[in-house]
């Protein structure tokens, strides 16, 4: 490996920032945490650092979305997992948050609150000037080391991404070092054809990459579903109504220059299911009228999907197939899931819903490798160099003989 690891220092007695990525799936009408797997995946690295003084640090949700957050629900979940007391600030980088470090005793844990409720973390900057952020000059005189163990949000240049390992010596955590190494030693056997079944809301981030991972031979059939399923059926007239989503115009044209471009990669949904008066309407995507509130997959779509995935070498699925939070739009996503887990292929599922959804079905073990992340390991798939290993690699150099 390119980058440290925890085994590459002693950290006892020393404090230290560890960048997690607690961010969950949200109840929009509850505001409780649906599903904890990211929080539990934390705990292997925080038992690693049990002699120190540590402060752990994540985003939830995004400005103005439903599941943007604070984190306090978050500790006490981390609080219940480990047996062991977390202490929580509400805060970021102010004063409370910068007393609440000091007073930390050996052994001790501090959850800081949402690190986007600090203005600078809703931001992209290179890893110089990241370093130069409030949040970064603020607090790394704090630390004596920082851990980044926040895969799923490798791919952002933030600054508790990116800036602190410019001013602090800087390794991987556990959750880090497992991904790394177990997809680099899948994708070195990965066999064709390649299947990408890809969901989820985050649509430019997806559409970024699919180019690439048809490019470098990572998709040979693209299987699209959820919010992204509905923009490709958009591109290809098959929806005739507008979407009513954010930059609809720019999202829809570049779907329409994949489909044109790769005529015959991808696969579309031909039955979807929409929410009538609170219940599960299925239809052909003929019949879809303006104002349908399209939430899943129908049954046909499935048997279609599923079809596919039994031929696949490789399957990799990112992002739920349809409002996974809402109990009978769950349908597209679990089928979807089955036909991934019974299907002969080497298997990677991808993101927090679907890791939530495969433990809820009991299909974990039939997976080979199962990651928290979305839309950073979409990227790393690409061969793009994510800005959070290429601060590690660069730690590294500086830090490798120091350990
Ligand atoms: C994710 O869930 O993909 C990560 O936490 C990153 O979140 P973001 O897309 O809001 O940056």
């Amino acid at each position: 490996m390119k980058i440290l690891t925890l085994d590459d220092f002693d950290l006892k007695g020393k404090t230290v920032f560890v960048r997690m990525d607690m961010n969950c799936p949200i109840d929009p009408e509850t505001g409780e945490i649906l599903g904890t797997k990211r929080i539990e995946e934390t705990i292997e690295t925080l038992e690693s650092l049990k002699n120190s003084k540590v402060v752990v640090a994540s985003h939830q949700g995004r400005v103005g979305n439903n599941e943007y957050t604070g984190m306090s629900k978050h500790a006490k979940v981390l609080e219940k997992l480990m047996g062991r007391e977390i202490k929580y600030v509400e805060d970021t980088i102010g004063e409370a948050a910068q007393n609440a470090i000091k007073n930390l005793q050996d052994g001790e844990i501090l959850l800081l609150d949402n690190l986007r409720l600090c203005a600078e973390e809703n931001y992209e900057f290179t890893p110089e000037n990241a370093a130069k952020t409030m949040m970064v000059t603020r607090l790394s005189k704090l630390f004596d080391f920082c851990v980044l163990d926040s895969f799923p949000s490798a791919h952002r240049s933030h600054p508790s991404i990116v800036g602190f390992a410019q001013v602090l010596p800087s390794c991987a955590g556990r959750i880090v070092e497992r991904e790394i190494r177990n997809l680099d030693k899948i994708m070195t056997v990965a066999k064709s054809p390649h299947i990408v079944i890809l969901g989820g809301s985050k649509i430019p981030d997806r559409l970024e990459a699919i180019k690439a991972l048809i490019q470098n031979g990572r998709a040979d059939h693209i299987l699209v579903t959820g919010l992204i399923g509905n923009v490709f059926l958009r591109a290809q007239a098959r929806i005739k109504s507008p979407l009513e989503i954010k930059n609809e115009d720019e999202v829809v044209a570049k779907a329409h220059s994949l489909i044109g471009d790769y005529p015959d990669v991808f696969a579309t949904p031909v039955d979807i299911a929409i929410d009538k008066d609170g219940e599960r309407v299925e239809m052909d995507v003929r019949e879809i009228s303006k104002g349908d509130k399209i939430f899943d997959l129908g049954p046909k779509t499935i048997e279609y999907y599923s079809k596919l995935i039994s031929g696949a070498g490789t399957v990799f699925i990112s992002g739920p197939a349809g409002f996974f939070e809402k109990e009978h739009f769950k349908y597209g996503t679990k089928e979807i899931l089955k036909a991934v887990a019974n299907s002969m292929a080497t298997t990677i599922v991808s993101g927090g819903h679907l890791t939530t959804a495969l433990k809820q079905q009991g299909l974990a073990d039939k997976i080979n490798h199962i990651s928290t992340a979305g839309g950073a390991l979409v990227l790393y798939l690409t061969g793009e160099k994510l800005p959070m290993m290429k601060a590690l690699e660069d730690s590294a150099i500086k830090y490798r003989s120091k350990g």
